[in-house]
């Protein structure tokens, strides 16, 4: 056979191959400059830069994190790695990484059968996104007053219980945890599902056991100034099968958590269309880390907390934050109220004299998110499209719906929010530092507050 009719010869009739070889390669489309840039976030300097990228060139990284999602039996990915860590760490089967606290908590209300028609009982005080994530999933917010705790007050919730209600979704409020036993009674009484936002308290624990692991999902936010902090990430757990796959079809819509991709449903209603949420390689890769360092980070905390609360003198015109469980506290923060809003000032002003970080609200605060009456996208009732929905949804009207929001309708919680003084706290005071504090404080109160020792004590 001549050479040219080799060259013609289809490589299956054993023909020549017309591209033995391609010289084009280039580079990893995810390589060192990628993780250059990574490691620059965290704040290298020039000369360190350098020599991590000398040692980053010296290896070839191959393709890095892209990806890494899709395809099985792969070594554990970062995200993976994360979940197994959320799952030892709390205790549950189930945990899914996300792309953040608000989505999380969006697929846990429809994973709770939060949609058209239905009701979901809020706190007062918490933050916007959880009232939010419930409109999303069409559902309508209803909230709850508060106690001194700053948690939701259950002996208010079963007035608040109407046919439409599906789920309680109390918060536990910066570093505090909620009274989760006196909730749970609530809901089981009334068959309702719990969703716990932790986004503020992770690693807080109620009567030994976390919090986020009593309600049936426990959604948390990992973004980069939480306890847990990556960049931007969120967390959902649960201990029911159902309720993993549901979460996960809602945040993974393009099913990569099933068994078979592509397989019919195996029940009724486990396909349906929801959105993306993934977590990304990066952010798992930081938070997998942080996560294994809470339960040191929460200890810090919470022993600073408690140093400081034990060595304050009790006074008539202050009444402390309300603990459910002192044990279980994270305890980033202190709060009290001052019997007025004018004490409060001149108390923060006295303790910032003294080098202590303090702040309160006072009478002309501007509008903040963390309390009902300011979640103003909620409180107008508007929906992301000008026909309202959920709000003026038939189905809400036909079962007897007819939501109402006015400032007001939560008053334990205006009045502490705008009266509460908070003085943040840092894991890494030393027991110098809290005696200091402690001292600050009681010296600030001296002045301006009458010594009571049968006033409500700290702890
Ligand atoms: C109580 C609470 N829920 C939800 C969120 C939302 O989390 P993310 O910002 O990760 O969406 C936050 C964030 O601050 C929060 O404090």
């Amino acid at each position: 056979m001549s050479e040219e009719s080799i060259a013609q010869t289809l490589a299956l009739q054993g023909g020549m191959k017309a591209v033995s070889q391609i010289e084009g390669k280039g580079e990893p489309k995810i390589g060192v400059d990628e993780f250059m840039s990574v490691a620059e976030r965290f704040g290298f300097s020039a000369q360190t830069l350098a020599k991590i990228r000398k040692a980053a060139e010296e290896e070839d990284v191959g393709e890095g994190p892209f990806l890494a999602n899709y395809y099985a039996n792969l070594p554990e990915t970062k995200v993976q790695a994360f979940e197994r860590v959320a799952r030892d760490t709390f205790g549950v089967p189930y945990a899914i990484g996300v792309s953040s606290g608000t989505g999380a908590l969006h697929a846990a209300f429809v994973a709770a059968g939060v949609g058209p028609g239905t009701e979901v009982i809020c706190p007062a005080i918490g933050f916007f996104a959880t009232a939010a994530a419930v409109v999303q999933a069409r559902g309508i917010p209803v909230f709850c007053d508060v106690d001194e705790s700053l948690g939701m007050d259950p002996t208010k919730i079963a007035p608040l219980i109407t046919e439409r209600t599906v789920a309680i979704a109390p918060t536990h409020v910066m570093g505090s945890v909620c009274n989760m036993e006196a909730i749970m009674e609530v809901a089981r009484q009334h068959r309702l599902r719990v969703v716990e936002d932790v986004a503020q308290s992770c690693g807080g624990k109620y009567k030994g056991k976390y919090v986020g692991t009593y309600g049936d999902l426990g959604c948390f936010s990992i973004s980069a100034y939480k306890i847990v902090g990556g960049g931007e990430g969120g967390l959902i757990i649960t201990s029911q099968e159902r309720l993993w796959e549901r979460a996960n079809g809602l945040a993974e819509c393009g099913g990569l958590w099933r068994p078979v991709r592509f397989a019919p449903p195996r029940y009724e209603g486990e396909l349906f269309c929801g959105t993306n949420y993934r977590m990304s390689e990066l952010e798992a890769a930081v938070d997998v880390v942080q996560l294994q360092k809470m339960p040191e980070t929460v200890q810090r905390f919470h022993d600073v907390k408690i140093s400081i609360l034990q060595q304050l003198r009790t006074y008539r015109e202050i009444v402390p934050q309300k603990l459910n469980d002192v044990d279980g506290e994270v305890g980033y923060l202190i709060r009290f109220y001052p019997q007025t809003l004018e004490l409060g000032q001149r108390i923060v002003d006295g303790l910032r004299a003294e080098g202590i970080s303090a702040n309160t609200r006072g009478p002309n605060a501007p509008p903040d998110w963390h309390i009902y009456r300011y979640m103003f996208a909620v409180t107008m009732q508007s929906g992301a499209t000008p026909d309202g929905c959920p709000f003026t949804c038939p189905i809400y009207r036909e079962r007897g719906g007819h939501i109402q929001y006015a400032s007001g309708d939560c008053p334990v919680a205006d009045d502490l929010f705008d009266r509460m003084v908070t003085i943040p706290l840092n894991q890494w005071y030393t027991p110098t530092d809290c005696a200091h504090i402690a001292q600050g404080i009681n010296k600030v109160f001296s002045a301006y507050c009458t010594a009571d020792t049968s006033a409500t004590p700290w702890l």
